[in-house]
Order: structure tokens, then sequence, then C-alpha cells
């Protein structure tokens, strides 16, 4: 929970040079760019900035629950937010302090945020699926629209030290294992487990240079490897520093962060109505910002 105070006293919020902000709408892959950002930095872990989860290590600027020491945290401070422009600290504004923005394509966002709300025990359970999917249209959901809050970012843009990542960069799409498996096949003779194996996270790889090389740290070929590793759907959802399985269960009921992790969902979801009606808000008001997203895998 959070309150109007603790969101306008934000505004004042003193930002340091090293703080590094991840910023997202609702259900993109935030844990997932969290656990990224939290191993890049494990290496500079120290007693006092080993956390038993990545929502110690790297807690929500808006949520400060249990977390009353960011001022007194060393550097580099790590935070996460759903927060848009307007709500976030002035002081970031002066480009000191690095944000890396990820965004998910909206129609897998807004079927994961449509099963969320059936796990989360604060939000309610929408009847169905058309309900919510008009509600996210309309922008009545928390972290309002999914539309404002990528356009906001977008806008503000040259203000900011800021990465901006889709969920899809981070996952391989089908053209480019194809690709990718038939030049390795060729080249290397490789047999085809040693494939998977090579070619599965090669966007997360590329995800995981961007994201370091941003934020000004050189990882090592062990470093990038064991982050990688450990950024996969089925080894984060066993690390229980990473899938949030950690909350209470009055909080998180039914339902896990981690539920599928593809892209593409939307299709187990959407009827070709609501789909050929989504291209059309999509195609309107997304018209003016370049964001390229994949919807099928
Ligand atoms: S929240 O509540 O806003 O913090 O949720 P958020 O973390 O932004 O989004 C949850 C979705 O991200 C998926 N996820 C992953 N996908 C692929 N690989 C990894 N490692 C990963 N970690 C989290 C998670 O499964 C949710 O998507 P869905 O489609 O519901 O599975």
């Amino acid at each position: 929970m959070t309150t109007a105070e603790h969101i306008d006293s934000l505004q004042s919020f003193e930002i340091r040079e090293r703080d590094v902000f991840l910023v997202t709408y609702p259900k993109s892959g935030t844990i997932w760019a969290q656990n990224i950002i939290a191993l890049i930095f494990e290496l500079d872990d120290t007693d006092e900035t080993i956390y038993e989860n990545n929502l110690e290590k790297m807690p929500w600027l808006e949520y400060p629950e249990g977390h009353s020491d960011y001022v007194s945290r060393p550097s580099p401070r790590l935070f996460a937010s759903h927060l848009t422009p307007a709500l976030m600290p002035r002081g970031l504004k002066g480009k000191k302090a690095k944000i890396v923005y990820v965004a998910r394509n909206p129609k897998d966002n807004v079927v994961s945020y449509f099963h969320f709300c059936h796990a989360w025990t604060s939000l309610e359970t929408p009847k169905s699926f058309e309900e919510f999917l008009q509600q996210y249209l309309a922008g009545n959901v928390g972290g309002s629209s999914w539309f404002d809050h990528i356009r906001e970012w977008h806008t503000h843009r040259d203000e900011y030290s800021i990465l901006f990542l889709t969920y899809e960069d981070m996952v391989m799409n089908l053209f480019e294992f194809i690709s990718f498996s038939i030049i390795l096949l060729y080249l290397y003779g490789l047999t085809l487990p040693m494939l998977v194996a090579t070619v599965l996270p090669q966007d997360l790889r590329s995800a995981v240079v961007k994201i370091s090389q941003f934020l000004g740290r050189d990882l090592s070929e062990a470093m990038l490897t064991h982050i990688i590793e450990k950024a996969t759907f089925k080894n984060m959802k066993k690390d229980p520093k990473a899938n949030y399985e950690f909350l209470p269960e009055d909080l998180l009921q039914k339902g896990k962060f981690l539920r599928k992790g593809i892209i593409g969902d939307w299709k187990n979801s959407f009827t070709v109505a609501q789909n050929e009606m989504f291209d059309q808000v999509y195609q309107e008001k997304m018209k003016d910002i370049p964001f390229k997203f994949i919807w099928n895998i």
C-alpha cells in the first residue's frame, strides 16, 4: 500500500549519481528485469547489501513498507517503480541516475494482468476477460493506462538517462531461433541439445549486455553466463530470492508471478472481434510512438 503523502514526498526524494531505477507498467516483466539488475550488481555485494530477496534488494519506490532505509542505503541504490514521469522524483530529470524502462506488448500485458487480478487479493476479480479488457483500454486499472504510461515516458525521454527495452527483446523469436539454429547447425555441427542450450538464451544475453553496458558495468563472460542462467523463466521460478513466492499467502492467493512467461499468450484469451477492436485502438493511440513489439512467437 502507498499513500498520497508518500507519492507527493517523492518529488523531493534526493537522487544519487549511482541510483538505478527500473520503471515498468505493471505486468511487463518487472521482476524479470529486477532479477537481472540485482544480479548485475551481485559482485559488489557486501554484508550491508546482501538481502534476503530481490524485493528487499530493489524495493518499490512507491511502496515504502518495511523499507525505511532508503536514505541510509549505500550506493548504488536500486529501485523499481510503476510510476509515470510526473510522479517520479524531480531530481531524476538532471540525468544523474539511470532508468531502465521495460515495456511489453499490450495484448500479452492485458492477459497477464487479467490473470494477476485473480491471484492478488487486494485487486478486484474481473467478471470476465471482456470486462477487464474494456477497463484496461479505458485506463481504469492500477498503473492507469498502458498507452499513457508508455507515451509519457517516451515523450519525456530526453530529460532522463533512460534505456528502453521490451519484454520481447528478452525472449527469442521463432525467426531468429530458426535462422540462428541453421547457422550453428551447418557451420559448427552442433547437436540438437547443444543447439537449444546455445541458442535459446541468446536474446536474453543481448538484453543483459545492453542493460549492463548502460549501467556502466563491465561483465566477464562467466558473470554474463551466470546471470543468463539465473534469469531464465525455468530457473527464476525455482529461485526463492527472485520468484516472489516469499510474499505472504494472504497477498498472493491463487497463482504466481511467474505464470507462463511467453510471447503470444493473448491468442488464448482474445476473440477475433476483441483482437480487431484492440488493433484499431492501438493504431490510433500509438501512431506517433515508434515502439515496435513482437506479438507472436
Ligand atoms: S508486476 O506485478 O508488475 O511486478 O509483474 P511483472 O513482473 O511486471 O510481470 C509478470 C510477468 O512477467 C513474466 N516473467 C517472465 N517471463 C519470462 N522470463 C522470466 N524470467 C520472467 N519472469 C517473470 C511473468 O511470468 C508474468 O507474465 P505472464 O504472461 O503472466 O506469465
